[in-house]
């Protein structure tokens, strides 16, 4: 039995269709089932609740051989500590008593660099992942640089002002990856038996882009002119608090971006296996297209 967590995320959902297309048992933790799939709800079981809760990822956990771990990194939380230390305490406990065999989580570059223990949410998360990896069961982490489904965020803008804005300099090439490949990694790891022990696998993509790239792949996968419009971390914590965000959380999300411009996610190198297969301009055409012509 594998159980997935955070089932209706980005990657949780295409996750959950790649495992049953390959047969696996799976049990997902989900508030609302509602938010499933019917034809996904009827071929898995569930248990309502939040994975956060100590009584539901217990119940979850019994008889389970691994399991997708995926913190919210919930923007209302009251610190990042909160968000994804304090989230999932009551998980590797259950872990340990349920004899959980492997662990898969989602997780980001930076681990070693200087800026590691200043990078605001990332920092929460590389926390985390100790944090499992001491309860002693198992544990991969996913470790990925932005996704490209964030900008997902913007199809509004991109449609009505031909504009994408982050906080990223112009001109930094980063890596970027498809939400796709890292559901799929992730799955390997969770039907892989043979691993032991605590480590990182890091999801890149193919390729390093700037912002100024990315604008111009949209521009050319639309065929309208999208500019990359450059924000200072106070603007954007103050557009964070404006949509809720808790101002340790606006601020932890302006210090990993800070991070990222010192290089944050450029330290990892680049090898076959981190290597992703999908393309920012594909994704743009499968993705990005569908979702701005579709506002
Ligand atoms: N975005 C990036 O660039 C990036 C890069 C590296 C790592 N990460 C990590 O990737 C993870 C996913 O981030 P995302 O923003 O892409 O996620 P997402 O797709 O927006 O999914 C968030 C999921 O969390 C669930 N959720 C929200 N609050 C919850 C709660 N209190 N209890 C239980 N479930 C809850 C939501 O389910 P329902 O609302 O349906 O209940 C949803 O399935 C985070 O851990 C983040 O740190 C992200």
């Amino acid at each position: 039995m594998i159980v997935i967590t955070a089932p209706t995320s980005a990657i949780g959902r295409l996750l959950v269709n790649g495992l049953l297309g390959r047969g696996a048992p799976l049990r997902l933790v989900v508030r609302d089932a509602e938010r499933l799939a019917p034809e996904v709800r009827e071929r898995v079981e569930v248990v309502v609740g939040s994975h956060g809760d100590a009584e539901v990822i217990d119940r979850a956990c019994r008889g389970a051989e691994a399991v997708f771990w995926l913190a919210p990194g919930d923007p209302a939380a009251p610190s990042p500590e909160a968000a994804y230390l304090d989230f999932t305490r009551p998980a590797c406990a259950a872990f340990v008593r349920h004899g959980v065999r492997r662990v898969v989580g989602i997780s980001a570059l930076g681990r070693g660099t200087p800026m590691a223990d200043r990078a605001g949410l990332v920092t929460a998360s590389l926390a985390m992942d100790d944090l499992i990896a001491g309860s002693g069961v198992p544990y991969r982490a996913v470790v990925c640089p932005s996704f490209m489904h964030n900008l997902l965020h913007q199809a509004g803008a991109i449609r009505e002002q031909g504009v994408i804005s982050l906080m990223t300099d112009p001109d930094l090439r980063c890596p970027t990856v498809a939400t796709r490949d890292i559901a799929a990694t992730a799955a390997r790891l969770l039907l892989d038996d043979s691993w032991q022990g605590a480590g990182e696998v890091a999801c890149l993509g193919p390729e390093d882009l700037s912002p100024d790239d990315m604008a111009r792949i949209v521009s050319e996968v639309l065929g309208s002119r999208v500019g990359y419009r450059q924000v200072r971390g106070t603007a954007l914590k103050e557009r964070l608090m404006g949509f809720g965000t808790s101002e340790p959380m606006a601020q932890a999300m302006v210090d990993m971006f800070a991070a990222k411009n010192l290089g944050l996610d450029n330290a990892e190198p680049r090898t076959a296996e981190s290597t992703t297969p999908t393309t920012f301009r594909q994704w743009c055409e499968d993705v990005l297209r569908p979702a701005v012509r579709g506002g």
